[in-house]
């Protein structure tokens, strides 16, 4: 079996080479292409990338290319992992915004809309040049905004899976507050990519009991301290969101406090500084620790399932994934793509039936599908009135002065990446 990872100079892909070796059980990779246009740090991971394989004994091969078409070449899938633009287009995103008093983030509000008009051209070039190289491999997208990029994938006709850790995040801090293991914990997570609920976690699987409100009773404080929302609104609501919500139930508290400290992209660009030379060192043939202090936890294990099912039928059977909604939320259109729990195999992934949603969530689940509708939109086909309509229908955004000024903004802020600028 063959895997490429496009992106793979990042500084997670230590990450997922861990993931991959000690779960070479589940998909025993012959040949693993690190693909990345940064020679540099290319040579950096894909060195720390072999030596991780040699100590667990894996007998794969790890191979490194800036060449994408060679890099795919007789892949039988493909990891999308890459960021456009880098830490520092990432910066930009979180930053204008909030001269707005709009929250600054790089996948929620405009300057998610940013990142969707850097990305989408890039990846459908890049599954063009997979779907020649071998028609039938599978593409996993892990790369943001993941929904968006699913939807363009899927809508170009690839054979595309949507993947997030928020998820698999919750599953295996739930499983740890229970003490069960994590494949005993099934969560009735619902949403968009980053906007998600758990609104159950059941035991042993779908039909198992309903721990949540066990959970909430017995560690309520601390699953709101992790989230930073009030516990009230937790108990309240009887169900979880991903750290994503916040941006919505604590939108101007946390723009107040991203006016007051350096950007997350900031703080990453220092800790890839120091991981890159980390991963310099010949000595060091593991993942570091600092690297726990990046958002992608679990991320290796979640993609190693997800791969394993796709290729071999070999993973869980069921897993939390981002694809077309054909009817499982009856309030949006078949091809939105949602976030949910979905029986996965070699022919694909297809979502399992929803129990009906409360108001509360249909209708900001609806408002921010209609705001990726357009967003995708804009993405493909590019202009200024697309880019502000997009903007206009963000639950966050939602003024035209607002939406004049962000478009403004994020054009001006993404001339090199835009086409059609
Ligand atoms: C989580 C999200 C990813 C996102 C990451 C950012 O893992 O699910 O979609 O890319 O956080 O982490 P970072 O360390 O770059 O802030
Ligand atoms: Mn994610």
């Amino acid at each position: 079996m063959k895997l490429a990872v496009v992106g793979g100079g990042s500084t997670y892909t230590p990450e997922l080479i861990d993931g991959f070796s000690r779960l070479r059980d589940t998909l025993p990779i012959e040949e693993l292409v690190l693909v990345d246009p940064a020679a540099d740090r290319l040579e950096l991971v894909g060195g720390l990338a072999r030596r991780i394989f040699a100590k667990q004994g894996h007998p794969g091969r790890i191979t490194t290319t800036s060449d994408v078409d060679a890099g795919v070449a007789g892949a039988d899938a493909v990891l999308l992992q890459l960021r456009v633009g880098g830490q520092a287009a990432r910066n930009q995103d979180e930053t204008w915004p909030l001269e707005c008093g709009c929250v600054g983030q790089e996948t929620t509000g405009a300057g998610g809309l940013a990142k969707a008009l850097r990305t989408v051209p890039v990846v459908l070039d890049i599954a063009e040049r997979v779907r020649r190289a071998n028609p039938d491999a599978w593409i996993i997208d892990f790369t943001n905004p993941v929904g968006i990029v699913t939807r363009a994938l899927l809508q170009a006709g690839h054979k595309a899976v949507g993947l997030c850790n928020v998820a698999i995040g919750f599953q295996r801090r739930f499983a740890k507050l229970l003490d069960v293991a994590p494949s005993e914990v099934y969560l009735e997570h619902v949403g968009l990519n980053h906007l998600t609920w758990e609104r159950g976690v059941r035991l042993g699987g779908p039909g198992g009991a309903d721990l949540l409100p066990r959970l909430l009773a017995e560690h309520g404080d601390s699953l709101a301290a992790d989230l930073r929302l009030p516990r009230a609104v937790l108990d309240r609501l009887g169900v979880v969101p991903s750290y994503y919500l916040r941006y919505f139930y604590a939108h101007d508290e946390v723009v107040r406090e991203l006016r007051t400290k350096p950007s997350r992209a900031a703080e990453v660009a220092e800790m890839e500084k120091q991981l890159l030379e980390m991963y310099g060192d010949p000595a060091l043939d593991e993942k570091p620790e600092l690297l726990s202090k990046r958002g992608g936890a679990f991320y290796s294990e979640a993609a190693v399932d997800l791969a394993a099912s796709l290729l071999r039928g070999g993973g869980s059977p069921v897993q939390v994934v981002n694809t077309y909604n054909n009817g499982t939320l009856p309030f949006l259109a078949d091809d939105a793509v949602i976030e949910v729990q979905a029986r996965v195999d070699t022919t694909g992934a297809v979502p399992l039936p929803v129990a009906a949603l409360d108001p509360l969530y249909a209708g900001l689940i609806a408002n921010v599908t209609a705001y990726e509708d357009l967003a995708l939109e804009a993405a493909l086909h590019g202009g200024r009135d697309r880019v502000f309509k997009a903007l206009l229908s963000h639950p966050l955004i939602g003024q035209y002065e607002y939406a004049e000024a962000l478009t403004d903004q994020l054009i001006a802020h993404n001339r090199e990446h835009l086409a059609w600028v």
